[in-house]
C-alpha cells in the first residue's frame, strides 16, 4: 500500500433495518458454514474495489460519486446462497436478472475511476453479500426467501485492519433518485 493510501471501495451500504433483516435471516447459515463469519456491521455490496488509493487520487474519486449521485435508484432481491472463488466465500446473491440501474451505476463509477482500478475488479458487477469467509468446504447453492433491498444512495467506505478483522468507515454517501 503506499505510504499516504487508504484502502477504498464504493458500496451499497445496507440501511439499518434491511441490515436487521439480512442478520435475522442469514446468521444462523453463516454460522453453521463453517467459515469466519462477517461481523453484521460489515455485511455491504462491493460496487467497485479500488484497493489502495494515494491521497492525491482523493479528489477524483469523490468525483466520480459526485458524478453519479442522483443516479436512478433500485431494488436488488437476495435469494440464494453460493460459495464462491478461492476463499470458499459464502455469498447471498440473485437467481434474478441484475437490475440495469445497478450495472449501469457500477459500471459508470469503473469508467470514472479507470486509472485507480487495477486489474483487480475487471469482473462485471455481480451484487452479492459475503456472509462467511474460508469455508471448509463447498457446497451446492440453496434458495432463500426473498430479501428486498431497497438500494436509495451508494457509499465511499474506507477499510482499514483491526483486532479482529477489517474494520468498515463510511466516509461519503450519494443519493440516487427515486
Ligand atoms: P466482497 O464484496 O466479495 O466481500 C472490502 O475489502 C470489500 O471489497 C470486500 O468485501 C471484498 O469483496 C471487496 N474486495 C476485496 N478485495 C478485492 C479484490 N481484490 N477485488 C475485488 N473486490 C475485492
Amino acid at each position: 500500500m503506499a505510504a499516504d493510501g487508504r484502502r477504498l471501495f464504493f458500496a451499497l451500504w445496507p440501511s439499518d433495518e434491511f441490515r436487521a433483516d439480512l442478520v435475522s435471516a442469514t446468521q444462523a447459515l453463516a454460522r453453521d458454514s463453517g467459515g469466519r463469519v462477517i461481523p453484521p456491521e460489515n455485511l455491504h455490496v462491493t460496487l467497485l474495489f479500488l484497493g489502495s488509493v494515494p491521497s492525491a487520487r482523493f479528489a477524483a474519486v469523490q468525483q466520480a460519486g459526485d458524478v453519479c449521485a442522483n443516479a436512478p435508484a433500485f431494488t436488488l432481491s437476495f435469494d440464494r446462497t453460493e460459495v464462491w472463488g478461492r476463499a470458499n466465500l459464502l455469498c447471498l446473491t440473485t437467481t434474478t436478472l441484475t437490475p440495469p440501474q445497478a450495472t449501469v451505476l457500477a459500471e459508470k463509477l469503473r469508467h470514472s475511476l479507470r486509472d485507480e482500478v487495477m486489474a483487480t475488479s475487471e469482473h462485471e458487477f455481480r451484487p452479492h453479500i459475503t456472509l462467511a469467509r474460508d469455508l471448509p468446504r463447498r457446497r451446492r447453492p440453496e434458495p432463500i426467501s426473498p430479501l428486498l433491498m431497497k438500494v436509495n444512495d451508494f457509499a465511499l467506505v474506507q477499510s482499514q485492519p483491526g483486532p479482529s478483522g477489517s474494520q468498515y468507515s463510511v466516509l461519503s454517501r450519494w443519493p440516487l433518485a427515486s
